[in-house]
């Protein structure tokens, strides 16, 4: 890029899409900019945004660039692109478990929070389509924007880009019944019609368990690893073992296990103590083969925090742990 087009992107790069606090740089939307003579030609995607935006769109690149130095004329056109030519994700996180209920969104949203801490650019994608509950976590309400050729994230407290069942449902409360490929089809338009644009990380939620649904997920979607959540209740190493052969077989790297509700802190004496039972985390990590990547107490401001759908708050050594070694084991190192 020469500095002139290092100007232009950082005009555009103030410029707001509609219906999300991202740029047109972020979401990938330029297509195409260039100066020639001082007159500048910006070519926009404009996917997932409706009729009504394009020429305020239009008005406002112009008006970014038109200020640079040297520019004499600017036009912008709009061109349609399918949302998976926009998305440009450099990592894509499954977060997956044996059964229900051990604390897999848990995960995801402080992972999600973690990298949106160190400043890098993350989203997360809901796939459990019967049983979302990363919207209530971050406590998000809003329906998300679009138009007929795509639809957009919305954007969480710390500027997490978040795609829900929950966030399209006409009533938070509705149940979703639906059946395996219906289901399937749900998740494949979450990756294929929702703009993402540039991402550091994706971080996707599974639904628990074996079924259509994560399969689907690791068929259709280019996933980087799947981390592997479980609690010390567990009774057998089985269902943990399932879950990480599922993702043996279909070639995805299994970047480790998390043990959840490993323990509790004693408020008196800050001393451990393992309610469920001796940590299985060793075992799980063996029986898997891959590294446990970090225990997290069962901790009453979390399930706090969870409820007031303020998760973006947590914070603790053991959730840094985890990170550092998720961090670590994308980048092929081995925990510790
Ligand atoms: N370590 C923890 N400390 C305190 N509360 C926790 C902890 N882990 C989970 N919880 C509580 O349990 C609830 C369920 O956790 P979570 O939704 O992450 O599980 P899940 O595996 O995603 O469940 P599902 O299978 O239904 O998708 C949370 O809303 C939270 O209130
Ligand atoms: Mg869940």
């Amino acid at each position: 890029m020469n500095p002139i087009e290092a100007k232009l992107e950082e005009a555009l790069n103030k410029v707001l899409v509609p219906g999300i606090m991202r740029s047109l740089v972020q979401m990938n939307l330029v297509r195409n900019a260039e100066i020639k003579d001082g007159k500048v030609k910006i070519t926009l995607a404009s996917t997932a945004i409706s009729a009504e935006y394009h020429d305020w769109l239009k008005d406002k690149a112009v008006a970014a660039v038109r200020e640079l130095s040297g520019v004499k004329e600017v036009t912008v056109d709009l061109v349609e692109a399918k949302p998976k030519e926009l998305n440009q994700i450099e990592r894509i996180i499954a977060v997956m478990s044996g059964k229900g209920g051990v604390g897999k969104s848990l995960v995801v949203s402080l992972l999600a929070t973690s990298f949106a801490r160190q400043g890098k650019d993350v989203g997360i994608l809901d796939a459990d389509i019967t049983g979302p509950s990363i919207p209530k976590m971050f406590g998000l309400n809003a329906r998300p924007s679009g138009s007929e050729t795509g639809i957009l994230p919305i954007l969480s407290r710390s500027g997490i880009e978040i795609m829900s069942m929950n966030l399209l449902l006409p009533s938070e409360d509705e149940a979703v019944i639906w059946r395996g490929p219906l289901m399937s089809k749900a998740i494949t338009q979450f990756w294929e019609e929702v703009v993402w644009g540039k991402l550091d990380y994706l971080i996707i939620d599974l639904p628990p368990g074996t079924g259509d649904a994560p399969l689907t997920v690791l068929q259709a979607i280019p996933i980087s690893g799947v981390i592997d959540v479980f609690t010390p209740q567990e009774l057998t190493e089985m269902i943990v073992k399932k879950a990480v052969r599922m993702a043996q077989k279909m070639n995805v790297r299994v970047l480790g296990v998390v043990e959840n509700m490993s323990y509790l802190v004693l408020p008196e004496t800050g001393k451990k103590l393992e309610i469920f039972g001796r940590s299985k985390g060793e075992e799980m990590a063996k029986a898997s083969g891959a590294p446990l990547l970090g225990r997290l107490p069962l901790d009453p401001e979390l399930a706090k925090l969870c409820d007031e759908g303020k998760i973006e708050k947590y914070s603790s050594d053991a959730v840094s742990e985890l990170f550092a070694n998720v961090v670590a084991a994308l980048n092929g190192k081995s925990e510790g």
